[in-house]
């Protein structure tokens, strides 16, 4: 095989451009209809077999090399942020309201790259490769749409491979950790029913306030307390609404957070212990309560065979790229539902550049990336797909 790394760099303007024309027309999940279109119409001109709408604006396409198995497949997330651009870049947002400010511009344009790269060497290519462009991926259900819509089947691949840009880290970095890499994210919701009152005659109440602040309290002794000081989790109280007025106990308050966990057993232990913290310590102050937990995503858990044949590609052709096999976050990622069903890796490309001010957090209304990324993320995807479809 040649230099993939040399033929992304020639790419690179390529690249560069997609990038920034989908930064310039950011679209909300599910409503990425002009950033669909390009995808499809790019893929169409390589000659591959594309299909749209699945799980509504994705679209899938299948590049056969010179043998029909296995199948690898490749997600790329497509979706933008409620967010107000302040990069002041010349390719910043031209629709109000809306930014990339998570990087999947880049994403779409680095898949794009990689068709390019296996298409000019289709004949080399020892399987086929299953292009997935996804909606939605920002809390809205895009990976559970198209796997609802077949993106799995016809043909099913063996394997999966995803990226994410990642200004935590520096360009010239690569996190390819095995086992669980990205948090597994519940929602929850929190109804403490009290009695309410006069604000000075606390004793003809049951105060539901106190009994939240007591519950904030206690459930941070469940990290602290009940999960191995060696394992991790996460409980965020993050919303607290009560009553108005200054001297009106309220006879009911609401709370809403998240919980993150990596390991199966850590979650459902953080769960019982939910439960047993937030109802115990709501009765013993004598309110009531009603839970509502709901499950946004799985732990995105990272193949070890996979990931060892996605470090021989890095090593390869990143030589100079610095691996790191022990990065691991608590921010969540719905690849989790493809790599629940296929046995995959999801690879985090080290994007920020600090002197270039290009380092703010992702979300953030100045996140912007060095592009150099863009050239190692799909020399990267490319050069793993020959190693693993090679197997
Ligand atoms: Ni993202």
């Amino acid at each position: 095989m040649d230099d993939l790394y040399s033929a992304a760099q020639k790419l690179f303007s390529y690249t560069q451009q997609l990038r920034r024309d989908f930064h310039r027309h950011p679209e909300l999940g599910f409503q990425e209809v002009r950033t669909a279109g390009i995808v499809a119409r790019e893929l169409q001109e390589l000659g591959l077999e594309v299909t749209t709408g699945i799980g509504k604006t994705g679209v899938v396409a299948l590049l056969e090399g010179n043998r029909p198995d296995p199948v690898l497949m490749m997600r790329f997330d497509m979706d933008a942020l409620p967010i107000v651009e302040e990069t002041g870049a010349e390719y910043a947002s031209q629709t109000p309201g809306v930014m990339h400010a998570c990087g999947h511009d880049g994403h779409t344009a680095i898949g794009l790259t990689v068709a390019r790269l296996l298409h000019e060497r289709a004949k080399e290519l020892p399987g086929t490769v299953k292009f997935v462009f996804q909606p939605a991926e920002e809390g809205l259900g895009g990976a559970e749409s198209m796997i609802a819509d077949g993106a799995l089947r016809d043909p099913a691949p063996r394997y999966t491979l995803g990226l994410h840009l990642w200004n935590e880290k520096p360009l010239g970095w690569l996190g390819l950790a095995s086992g669980p890499v990205m948090a597994a994210s519940e929602i929850f919701e929190i109804r403490v029913k009290g009695k309410g009152g006069h604000g000075a005659l606390p004793h003809q109440t049951v105060d539901p306030v106190l009994a939240c602040a007591q519950i904030i309290t206690a459930l941070q002794s469940i990290a602290a307390r009940n999960v191995s000081p060696l394992q991790a989790a996460v409980i965020s109280v993050t919303s607290l609404r009560a009553g108005e007025a200054f001297n009106v106990i309220p006879p009911h308050a609401e709370m809403k957070g998240t919980i993150r966990t990596f390991e199966p057993e850590v979650r459902e232990l953080v769960l019982k212990r939910f439960r047993e913290v937030v109802e115990g310590v709501a009765g013993a102050l004598g309110c009531s309560v009603e839970i509502k937990l709901q499950s946004l995503t799985p732990a995105v858990s990272n193949d070890a065979h996979v990931t060892e044949f996605v470090r021989q590609a890095a090593a390869k052709t990143l030589p100079l790229v610095r691996q790191d096999h022990a990065n691991r976050t608590m921010g969540s990622e719905d690849m989790a539902y493809f790599m629940k069903e296929v046995p995959g890796c999801f690879v985090f490309v080290g994007s920020a550049n600090s002197e270039l001010g290009l380092d703010a957090a992702h979300h953030h209304p100045r996140f912007d990336f060095d592009e150099r990324a863009l050239v190692h993320g799909a020399a990267l995807m490319a050069a793993a797909a020959f190693e693993i479809l090679a197997q």
